[in-house]
Protein backbone atom coordinates (compact mmCIF):
# COMPACT_ATOMS: atom_id res chain seq x y z
CA UNK A 1 0.00 0.00 0.00
CA UNK A 2 1.36 3.58 -0.74
CA UNK A 3 1.79 5.93 1.92
CA UNK A 4 0.34 8.99 0.80
CA UNK A 5 -0.11 12.75 2.02
CA UNK A 6 -0.39 15.74 0.31
CA UNK A 7 2.06 18.65 0.69
CA UNK A 8 3.96 21.97 -0.62
CA UNK A 9 6.81 22.38 -2.24
CA UNK A 10 9.36 24.92 -1.69
CA UNK A 11 10.42 26.49 -4.60
CA UNK A 12 14.64 26.10 -5.70
CA UNK A 13 15.31 29.27 -3.86
CA UNK A 14 13.05 28.38 -0.82
CA UNK A 15 14.55 25.10 -0.67
CA UNK A 16 17.60 26.19 -1.08
CA UNK A 17 17.42 28.40 2.39
CA UNK A 18 15.50 25.88 3.98
CA UNK A 19 18.28 23.34 3.49
CA UNK A 20 20.79 26.07 4.68
CA UNK A 21 18.28 26.09 7.81
CA UNK A 22 18.06 22.57 8.25
CA UNK A 23 21.98 22.27 9.06
CA UNK A 24 22.54 24.90 11.40
CA UNK A 25 19.22 23.91 13.30
CA UNK A 26 20.49 20.51 13.39
CA UNK A 27 23.92 21.19 14.27
CA UNK A 28 22.37 23.35 17.12
CA UNK A 29 20.02 20.73 18.29
CA UNK A 30 22.17 17.57 17.68
CA UNK A 31 20.00 15.63 15.06
CA UNK A 32 20.01 14.57 11.54
CA UNK A 33 19.23 17.29 8.93
CA UNK A 34 16.71 16.77 6.60
CA UNK A 35 18.26 16.73 3.17
CA UNK A 36 17.07 19.67 1.10
CA UNK A 37 15.50 17.53 -1.69
CA UNK A 38 13.02 16.31 0.97
CA UNK A 39 11.57 19.37 2.44
CA UNK A 40 8.18 20.02 2.08
CA UNK A 41 5.18 21.51 4.73
CA UNK A 42 2.45 18.57 5.00
CA UNK A 43 -1.12 19.38 4.41
CA UNK A 44 -2.85 16.25 5.13
CA UNK A 45 -1.06 12.86 5.78
CA UNK A 46 -3.29 10.05 4.77
CA UNK A 47 -0.40 6.97 6.03
CA UNK A 48 -0.83 3.69 4.06
CA UNK A 49 -3.54 3.82 1.39
CA UNK A 50 -5.29 0.66 -0.57
CA UNK A 51 -3.87 1.33 -3.84
CA UNK A 52 -8.10 1.46 -5.43
CA UNK A 53 -8.19 4.14 -3.60
CA UNK A 54 -5.55 6.38 -4.76
CA UNK A 55 -7.40 7.59 -8.21
CA UNK A 56 -10.17 8.88 -5.51
CA UNK A 57 -7.35 11.29 -3.42
CA UNK A 58 -6.34 12.39 -7.25
CA UNK A 59 -9.96 13.34 -7.62
CA UNK A 60 -9.80 15.16 -4.42
CA UNK A 61 -7.26 17.58 -5.01
CA UNK A 62 -8.42 18.32 -8.21
CA UNK A 63 -11.47 19.37 -7.36
CA UNK A 64 -9.88 22.11 -4.74
CA UNK A 65 -9.14 25.76 -6.07
CA UNK A 66 -6.74 26.96 -3.93
CA UNK A 67 -5.34 30.75 -4.20
CA UNK A 68 -1.77 31.39 -4.53
CA UNK A 69 0.00 32.88 -1.42
CA UNK A 70 3.07 33.87 0.32
CA UNK A 71 4.78 32.05 3.15
CA UNK A 72 7.09 33.91 5.36
CA UNK A 73 9.21 30.55 7.19
CA UNK A 74 9.75 32.97 10.26
CA UNK A 75 10.55 30.74 13.66
CA UNK A 76 11.64 27.28 14.71
CA UNK A 77 10.71 25.19 17.34
CA UNK A 78 11.14 21.17 18.26
CA UNK A 79 8.29 18.82 18.19
CA UNK A 80 9.89 16.69 21.65
CA UNK A 81 7.76 13.67 21.46
CA UNK A 82 8.46 13.11 17.81
CA UNK A 83 12.35 14.46 18.03
CA UNK A 84 12.07 16.30 15.77
CA UNK A 85 13.35 20.57 14.97
CA UNK A 86 10.91 22.32 12.69
CA UNK A 87 10.15 25.65 10.83
CA UNK A 88 7.21 27.71 10.65
CA UNK A 89 5.28 30.58 9.24
CA UNK A 90 4.46 33.18 12.81
CA UNK A 91 1.61 33.79 10.90
CA UNK A 92 -0.66 31.76 8.43
CA UNK A 93 -1.78 33.16 5.63
CA UNK A 94 -5.82 33.21 5.36
CA UNK A 95 -5.50 31.20 1.76
CA UNK A 96 -3.17 28.65 3.53
CA UNK A 97 -5.97 28.01 6.25
CA UNK A 98 -8.46 27.73 3.41
CA UNK A 99 -6.37 25.24 1.58
CA UNK A 100 -5.90 22.55 4.32
CA UNK A 101 -9.26 22.83 5.63
CA UNK A 102 -10.96 22.07 2.29
CA UNK A 103 -8.83 19.19 2.14
CA UNK A 104 -9.71 18.02 5.76
CA UNK A 105 -13.46 18.10 4.88
CA UNK A 106 -13.13 16.43 1.44
CA UNK A 107 -10.76 13.72 2.84
CA UNK A 108 -13.26 13.34 5.72
CA UNK A 109 -16.23 13.56 3.46
CA UNK A 110 -14.75 10.56 1.47
CA UNK A 111 -14.26 8.56 4.62
CA UNK A 112 -10.38 8.87 4.69
CA UNK A 113 -9.13 8.87 8.04
CA UNK A 114 -6.80 12.17 8.88
CA UNK A 115 -5.16 13.90 11.77
CA UNK A 116 -7.45 15.24 14.44
CA UNK A 117 -5.18 17.39 15.76
CA UNK A 118 -5.31 21.19 15.09
CA UNK A 119 -3.09 22.08 11.54
CA UNK A 120 0.40 22.89 13.11
CA UNK A 121 2.06 24.06 9.78
CA UNK A 122 5.61 23.00 9.97
CA UNK A 123 8.98 22.39 7.94
CA UNK A 124 10.43 19.52 9.67
CA UNK A 125 14.08 20.19 9.45
CA UNK A 126 16.10 17.90 11.41
CA UNK A 127 14.91 14.37 13.02
CA UNK A 128 16.49 12.32 16.17
CA UNK A 129 17.47 15.85 17.81
CA UNK A 130 18.70 15.90 21.06
CA UNK A 131 17.38 18.90 22.22
CA UNK A 132 15.40 22.16 21.33
CA UNK A 133 17.13 24.75 18.73
CA UNK A 134 18.25 27.91 19.54
CA UNK A 135 15.25 30.07 20.45
CA UNK A 136 14.74 33.65 18.56
CA UNK A 137 14.16 34.68 15.34
CA UNK A 138 15.54 33.50 12.07
CA UNK A 139 15.73 35.26 8.99
CA UNK A 140 12.41 35.04 7.18
CA UNK A 141 12.29 32.79 3.96
CA UNK A 142 10.57 33.87 1.49
CA UNK A 143 8.11 30.94 0.21
CA UNK A 144 5.56 31.69 -2.81
CA UNK A 145 3.06 28.78 -3.09
CA UNK A 146 1.33 28.32 -6.47
CA UNK A 147 0.00 24.92 -5.38
CA UNK A 148 0.03 21.65 -3.88
CA UNK A 149 0.81 17.60 -4.20
CA UNK A 150 -0.27 14.39 -3.47
CA UNK A 151 3.22 12.86 -2.56
CA UNK A 152 4.05 9.01 -2.07
CA UNK A 153 6.44 8.71 0.60
CA UNK A 154 9.16 5.80 -0.38
CA UNK A 155 10.13 4.00 3.12
CA UNK A 156 13.18 1.98 1.93
CA UNK A 157 14.90 5.07 0.53
CA UNK A 158 13.24 7.88 2.57
CA UNK A 159 12.37 9.58 -1.04
CA UNK A 160 9.23 11.22 -2.15
CA UNK A 161 7.80 11.42 -5.03
CA UNK A 162 4.60 12.97 -6.66
CA UNK A 163 1.75 11.29 -7.97
CA UNK A 164 -0.57 14.21 -8.07
CA UNK A 165 0.36 18.31 -8.98
CA UNK A 166 -2.44 21.01 -8.72
CA UNK A 167 -1.53 24.84 -9.72
CA UNK A 168 -3.41 27.95 -8.30
CA UNK A 169 -5.89 29.28 -9.87
CA UNK A 170 -4.88 33.71 -10.37
CA UNK A 171 -5.65 35.94 -6.98
CA UNK A 172 -8.51 37.42 -6.41
P1 LIG B 1 6.81 15.36 10.07
O1 LIG B 1 7.63 16.00 8.99
O2 LIG B 1 6.38 16.35 11.11
O3 LIG B 1 7.42 14.12 10.60
C1 LIG B 1 5.65 12.43 5.41
O4 LIG B 1 5.97 11.49 6.38
C2 LIG B 1 5.03 13.64 6.04
O5 LIG B 1 3.86 13.29 6.76
C3 LIG B 1 5.93 14.35 7.03
O6 LIG B 1 5.82 15.75 6.81
C4 LIG B 1 5.39 13.95 8.37
O7 LIG B 1 5.45 14.94 9.34
C5 LIG B 1 3.95 13.73 8.09
N1 LIG B 1 3.41 12.75 9.01
C6 LIG B 1 3.89 11.54 9.27
N2 LIG B 1 3.10 10.89 10.15
C7 LIG B 1 2.10 11.74 10.45
C8 LIG B 1 0.96 11.66 11.29
N3 LIG B 1 0.66 10.58 12.01
N4 LIG B 1 0.17 12.74 11.36
C9 LIG B 1 0.42 13.84 10.66
N5 LIG B 1 1.49 13.97 9.84
C10 LIG B 1 2.31 12.93 9.73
Amino acid sequence: MPRLFYALWPDAAAREALGALAKRVAAESGGRPVPAANLHLTLAFLGDVPAERVGELARIGGRIASRPFRLAIDRTGRFRQAGVAWAGPSEVPPALAELQATLDQSLRAAGFAIEARPFAPHVTLARKVARAPQPGAVEPVAWPVAGFSLVESARERGAYRDIGRWESGREY
